[in-house]
């Protein structure tokens, strides 16, 4: 029997991992073989649900989940943790943008990035997912004094995931035919989804696509705002197919992407392609042997740059606006 990941959850008793928790127990992340101990965090206002979660999760007598356990603190969420889905934050409800939650959610993940550099493994990934998902991961990887900045991405792969099923769509060519899609900057509706170096079925997309129009007033909007809309026709902010998200996400980083594509994470930025060195943006990255790098020398065009400028500058006022949780 192989040694159990340890892998802690937060905002346990919420909507998110009322999806993902039952299949990271069921082997969705770390394949049929893989034992897991789920290390779940909520508040004290959150325990009772949190707990029911917990008696669901055993009723599912899932072979894989050799263990759990359910805590309001995080210290002892995060004891020897080797991954970490940081999850549990205020959502949006219709009307709000997500940055308008960083005065409620920014001071999380002070408190969370703290614990996890006293608590977690030293090689220890960290997904975050609440929002705003950049600004909270930056804010968590600065208070994690004794890990790295590689141990920390924040989430875009629902922006990723949302831009290649509106192409697939509209070329009516299969999902799994799609590589090389990026959305850069932030998971906003400033975020740049960008089509132009995808290929499909190895062909560059040009020979499928050649609608600007399209592309400009019809895909960069629906994806840049589909968290909104999602909110607007559910009630609620997307649950399931974010936590399917923070599956894939996770699933790349650890197990690599393919060969000849790459994904979206939310990864503190090298400088590249003129984003200020530090914030959390969306790049493509090509994950390999537990590690994700930025890919480099993309050519960008004019519309591309001014695009991916706009978000990283609203990223960059984000940090400012949360200066006093980063001292
Ligand atoms: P939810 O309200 O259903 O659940 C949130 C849970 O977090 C609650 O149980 C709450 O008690 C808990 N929580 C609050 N503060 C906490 C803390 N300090 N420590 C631990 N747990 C805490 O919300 P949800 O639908 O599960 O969404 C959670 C977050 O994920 C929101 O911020 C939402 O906006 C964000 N989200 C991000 C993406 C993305 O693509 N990055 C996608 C969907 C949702
Ligand atoms: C999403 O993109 O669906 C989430 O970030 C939730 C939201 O507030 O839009």
């Amino acid at each position: 029997m192989k040694k159990p990941v340890r892998i802690a959850i937060t905002g346990a008793g919420g909507q998110i991992c009322y999806s993902l928790l039952f299949r990271l127990a069921h082997g969705d992340l770390l394949g049929p073989d893989q034992p897991v101990i789920l290390q779940l965090l909520d508040i004290p206002v959150a325990e009772q649900t949190m707990r029911g979660v917990l008696m669901e999760l055993e009723d599912c007598a899932f072979p894989l989940l050799q263990d759990m356990t359910a805590s309001t603190d995080p210290e002892t969420a995060f004891r020897d943790i080797d991954l970490a889905f940081l999850i549990g934050s205020r959502p949006r409800s219709k009307g709000m943008e997500r940055r308008d939650l960083l005065a409620f959610n920014g001071g999380i993940f002070k408190e969370q990035g703290r614990a996890l550099s006293n608590m977690a493994q030293r090689h220890v990934k960290v997904l975050v997912v609440g929002n705003p998902a950049n600004t909270n991961g930056l804010i968590a990887r600065h208070h994690a004094h004794d890990l790295s900045p590689d141990n920390f991405s924040s989430m875009m792969r629902l922006d990723h995931n949302r831009a290649l099923a509106q192409l697939s769509l509209k070329i009516r060519q299969p999902l799994h035919s799609l590589t090389r899609m990026t959305v850069w900057g932030n998971h906003s509706p400033s975020q740049f989804p960008d089509l132009s170096q995808v290929h499909v079925s190895g062909q560059p997309i040009q020979h499928f696509l050649d609608d600007h129009d399209w592309i400009e007033q019809t895909f960069v909007p629906t994806v840049q705002k589909r968290g909104a809309a999602v909110i607007e026709t559910r009630g609620l902010s997307s649950a399931a197919s974010a936590a399917n998200a923070a599956l894939n996400h996770m699933h790349d980083w650890l197990h690599g992407t393919a060969e000849g594509d790459w994904v979206t994470m939310g990864v503190p930025s090298d400088g590249s392609y003129g984003i200020p060195e530090g914030l959390m943006c969306g790049f493509p990255v090509i994950c390999h042997q537990g590690h994700y790098q930025i890919v480099k020398n993309i050519e960008l065009n004019q519309f591309s740059r001014t695009m991916i400028e706009a978000s990283w500058r609203e990223l960059a006022e984000e940090k400012q606006a949360v200066s006093s949780l980063l001292t």
